[in-house]
């Protein structure tokens, strides 16, 4: 069993009964449906810190009016079971009230970073992850937050917020986990049928084959218009985006010159909107 935390009363005085044990403590926020990837972060922030705590909230800020935040898997008990397996010291897993109560107000916005890719696909995303991930990080106050390279806008996005707004908790990103045929593992591959599932590989095969050119000199331009022709033939009935951007700045990159680089796509197959990126170096 674990110990699952619902007020945010309730986890300052965890956290503060920890602290004065002289313990370090690590975060790891999610929205639950939790797979190996999850818990790729949890057994990460066990190298970072000496207990480490799981939050599970399925945050109605960050999705748009069309999109699956009613059908979003909850399952709280299995999630629960899984990180008592991985050893997770405490689950945080306030109610939307708890979160956002009567005459909530405020949000936390970064500029830059959050424009294009997922930011022009969804707006407000951004807005609604910021904030919730502020939210996150100022009642729990760890030494460490842990977030998955897999939303890789995504981590510069609180990157970002947590420095311009002095938040004193150190982000550390994580590698991506996978399938043994690439897929990128989410909590939103259960959308996908049998059919889709076999399909679903080629989104990383497309960022491999692009990563491939790129390193060969090839333009980004030709080779991500290649890839998404190849996504389209695979049976992805779209593609958000498939970009060649600075791993650092998210600028906009032509070519590999030596700087890192991230090619990043979000695409839909069936009922499922995909996401994944990898780096070139
Ligand atoms: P969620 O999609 O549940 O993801 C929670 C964390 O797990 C994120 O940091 C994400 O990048 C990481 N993650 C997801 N799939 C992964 C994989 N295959 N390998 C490694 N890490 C992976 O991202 C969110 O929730 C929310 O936006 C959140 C940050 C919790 C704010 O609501």
């Amino acid at each position: 069993m674990i110990e699952t935390i619902r007020t945010v009363g309730a986890l300052r005085a965890r956290v503060r009964a920890w602290r004065a044990e002289g313990q370090s403590i690590a975060l790891v926020p999610t929205m639950g449906a939790l797979h190996r990837g999850h818990l790729s972060l949890v057994t990460a922030g066990f190298t970072q810190a000496d207990r480490v705590i799981a939050t599970i909230f399925v945050n109605p800020t960050q999705f748009g009016p069309n999109e699956d935040f009613s059908r979003y898997p909850r399952q709280e008990e299995a999630d629960a079971a899984l990180l008592a397996q991985a050893g997770c010291s405490a689950l945080f897993a306030p109610s939307v009230t708890e979160m956002y109560p009567e005459g909530f107000a405020t949000t936390v916005s970064v500029a830059g970073v959050s424009d294009g890719l997922c930011g022009a696909a969804r707006p407000g995303h951004f807005d609604g992850v910021a904030t919730v991930v502020t939210k996150l990080l100022l009642q729990a106050l760890p030494d460490v937050a842990l977030f998955g390279e897999k939303d890789y806008q995504q981590l510069g996005v609180i990157e970002r917020a947590a420095r311009d707004l002095d938040i004193p908790v150190r982000i550390q990103g994580v590698p991506t986990v996978r399938e043994a045929d690439g897929l990128a593992l989410s909590s939103r591959n259960r959308y996908l049928t049998p059919d889709d599932r076999a399909v679903a590989p080629a989104l990383y095969r497309a960022l491999t084959e692009v990563a491939d050119g790129l390193t060969q000199g090839q333009a980004a331009e030709t080779l991500c218009a290649h890839a998404t022709a190849d996504l389209h033939r695979a049976g992805f009935s779209s593609v958000d985006y498939l970009e060649v951007r600075d791993a650092e700045t998210l600028a906009p990159a032509d070519r590999f010159t030596g700087r890192r680089l991230r090619i990043l796509a979000a695409a839909r197959l069936g009922a499922a909107r995909l996401i994944d990126n990898i780096g070139v170096e």
